[in-house]
């Protein structure tokens, strides 16, 4: 069965609590088990990292090499200046999705720049968890473009 592997980084955790005017109210796990439903309707497997250490993105990424058939990934504010997770997400040749909850281009200038989109195939952003729920059925459907 193909597999997608959905990676959240820094602060992520916090979700449903942290800043919920940009970041919604729904918990990081309200949102994986919605994800976990979709996936399954879908004949796809799940799995979920979440971790504010940015080495343990990256092991969990190069784990990912020939094992996962596609990694979403919400990097936090990793996406804006992690070279080391750029190189990690080139390095693995799956096509990448890269989501976020709110929409960067419209915030901080800091967050205009994103390392991730340069490795990815495509990205949801700004949509709240229906981001993620996007992501997910591009996935399905890449896996099954890839047969
Ligand atoms: C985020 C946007 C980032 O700029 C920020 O650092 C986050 C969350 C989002 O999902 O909107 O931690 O990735």
């Amino acid at each position: 069965m193909p597999t997608i592997l959905v990676i959240n980084g820094p602060n992520l955790n916090l979700m449903g609590t942290r800043e919920v005017e940009i970041y919604g109210t729904q918990t990081l796990d309200a949102i994986n088990r919605e994800l976990e439903r979709l996936a399954e309707s879908r004949g796809v497997h799940i799995e979920f990292f979440q971790s504010n250490h940015e080495g343990e993105l990256i092991d969990r990424i190069q784990a990912a090499r020939g094992r996962a058939g596609c990694i979403i990934i919400n990097a936090g504010a990793l996406t804006h200046y992690s070279i080391a997770l750029h190189d990690a997400l080139r390095a693995v040749e799956l096509p990448v999705i890269e989501v976020h909850l709110s929409n960067p281009y419209a915030r901080e200038d800091f967050r205009h720049r994103s390392l991730v989109s340069p490795v990815a195939v495509g990205g949801v952003f700004g949509l709240g968890s229906l981001s993620y729920r996007l992501a997910v059925e591009a996935a399905c459907e890449l896996l099954a473009r890839m047969g």
